[in-house]
């Protein structure tokens, strides 16, 4: 009788379980208002462009199986548009965001309603302006909680902080970027970083602001951390505090310890800390993990972890005590950044492609492209030339008269072409001293063609044109596993056979080590037009990017879906 009776409990249980989990998929329903907005740092004041005035922007909080009806209004001056950075848009391109590739901008005035269900997704994600370097001040955290009643793969704390690290220039941003188109030479170096929007301590006029973390003793907390920085990978390091990581780019690790983590633009980390330390104020901080032989902004942004039972100073300088300070790698640490990154590994086996279908070797890195005049105030790079970058000596240039996805869509010609090369198209020593014929990048607008469900690698192999440097590759629409990596060029007849295969990390953007190679895998299981580009902005402007163009499958499960009618026109 008892047993019949803990059965029935049972059976309740899951029943309700089963009746929690159809009610729960829910739909966000916002407004998105793109407006300048007076943000003061560093001392200055700048019409910030802002989503709903707020900088950061809002955090958005889901679940698993959500559908989300984002509508951005465009009150700027400038045109835009949002990508929400790491969410798979599974058949749905056209709520991806990247302007000129799967849409067309929001013109001042205009809006768009960016709907998208998160399909077997969670984590932490964030989305942000893919339009120019509107992105540096337009940005904010996507958080993904599993379903109800889904539970971690660790044991998650009750407490859940996003630390999203930025980069500010005491100047429009998008100026800065004008000057830089104008004149070819690299970009200003940003002032400062921030965590949550604030520079911290040790920036002028920025003490009073800096972003403060109550902790009670012995509390766990995670710390979803977002390199938000448009040109510069970060280390990150709490003062005498260890990080477990337990994911990466909203997938799940096999959770480690360590004491800095190194994160690029574009990618998450997230951590779990316990406050195990002497009851005291420790500092929070990043600074620059700088791979490539070029100028970089050297300083430290940082925050406050503050226990609750902090003891103050009596007496005299009465207040609260200093904070301890982190001890972070140099700007150089190339062997700290890839000890860590070699940590990564996917929580549990992998379902990873074993056999490949399209083996792609894409060469990426920066070239220059020469002037005619090398004296024009319009070729100020290295010895009067222009800087590029490229993918296979392809310099990607966006289309102008109408977006990549929706030329494809409507069959339109002349937009793009399908001719992106599988390979370089001369074979050379890439890491090595590279002849100066071999610098000048072709421009173009290229698409590389997949087949629905193709297993795809690409091996990102780093070059030393102009300088090695690590670049956070980024692929839209996919998550992919990141198989190998290695220094030096790529040996595809030694290096796969030490390929993992079991349990690589997942990501959707992927550092190339400097002057080294990585290799990924994925299934084309996405149709479509995918941006994958380097997600240091500077870079991408340069032209460091491509298009996988995926075709659609047999059936109507298979294929994209019909685009929205308020889909913007070019
Ligand atoms: Cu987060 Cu195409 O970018």
């Amino acid at each position: 009788m008892e047993s019949l009776q803990r059965l029935s409990f049972v059976s309740f249980i899951a029943l309700l379980a089963y009746f929690a989990f159809l009610a729960s998929a829910e739909l966000h329903v916002r407004e998105f208002v793109i407006e300048p907005k007076p943000v003061k740092r560093l001392c200055r004041t700048h019409q910030s462009i802002t989503v709903n005035g707020q900088f950061p922007g809002p955090t958005l909080e889901v679940r698993n199986g959500d559908s989300l009806a984002i509508t951005v209004i465009n009150r700027a001056r400038y045109n835009i548009s949002i990508h929400w950075h790491g969410i798979r848009q599974l058949r749905n391109p056209w709520a991806d965001g990247p302007e000129y590739i799967t849409q067309c901008p929001i013109r001042p005035g205009q809006s768009y309603t960016y709907r998208f269900t998160i399909e077997d997704q969670e984590g932490t994600l964030w989305w942000h302006a893919h339009s120019r370097w509107l992105r540096a001040t337009v940005y904010g955290a996507l958080i993904i909680y599993p379903r109800l009643g889904s539970p971690y793969p660790f044991s998650m704390p009750k407490r859940d902080i996003p630390i999203l690290l930025g980069e500010w220039w005491d100047r429009n941003p998008m100026d800065v970027l004008r000057q830089a188109q104008f004149t070819g030479a690299a970009a200003n170096v940003s002032d400062a970083y921030t965590i949550n929007g604030q520079p911290g301590d040790l920036y002028r006029c920025s003490r009073a602001e800096t972003v403060r973390f109550p902790i009670f003793p012995g509390e766990t907390v995670q710390l979803r951390v977002i390199n938000a920085g448009l040109n510069q990978e970060l280390f990150f390091s709490v003062a005498n505090h260890q990080l477990t990581v337990v994911e990466t780019d909203s997938a799940y690790t096999k959770p480690f310890t360590t004491s800095v983590i190194m994160i690029g633009p574009g990618q998450t980390t997230n951590v779990l800390l316990t406050a195990n330390q002497r009851p005291g104020r420790y500092y929070m901080a990043a600074r620059a993990y700088n791979s490539a032989n070029a100028p970089f902004d050297n300083t430290t942004t940082t925050a406050i972890l503050e226990y609750v039972n902090a003891p103050t100073r009596r007496g005299r300088g009465r207040g609260q005590i200093a904070p301890v300070f982190p001890v972070l790698p140099g700007f150089n640490d190339t062997a700290t950044a890839t000890a860590f990154t070699n940590r990564l590994r996917y929580w549990k086996r992998a379902p990873v492609p074993l056999q490949v279908d399209e083996n792609l070797f894409f060469t990426v890195g920066l070239g220059l492209t020469n002037c005619s005049n090398p004296n024009s105030p319009r070729c100020q790079g290295p010895n009067g030339t222009r800087f590029a970058a490229s993918i296979n000596n392809q310099s990607f240039v966006l289309p102008r008269r109408n977006s990549i996805m929706q030329a494809y869509y409507q069959g339109m010609p002349g937009i793009f072409t399908t001719d992106f090369p599988p390979v370089p198209p001369v074979q050379f020593d890439y890491t090595g001293n590279v002849s100066r014929g071999l610098w000048q990048p072709v421009k173009g607008t290229k698409a590389y063609k997949l087949k629905y469900r193709a297993n795809v690698q690409i091996v990102l192999q780093d070059t030393s044109i102009v300088t090695t440097e690590n670049h956070p590759m980024h692929l839209h629409g996919y998550q992919f596993y990141v198989v190998g990596s290695g220094f030096g060029n790529f040996n595809p007849r030694t290096d796969p056979a030490r390929f993992n295969l079991y349990d690589p990390p997942e990501r959707n953007t992927v550092g190339t080590p400097p002057g080294g190679w990585v290799a990924i895998r994925f299934v084309a299981d996405n149709p479509g037009a995918w941006f994958m580009h380097c997600h240091i902005d500077s870079h991408l402007g340069w032209g460091l990017a491509m298009v996988f163009l995926v075709e659609n499958g047999r059936g109507q499960l298979q294929s994209v879906q019909a685009p929205p009618l308020d889909l913007p026109r070019c």
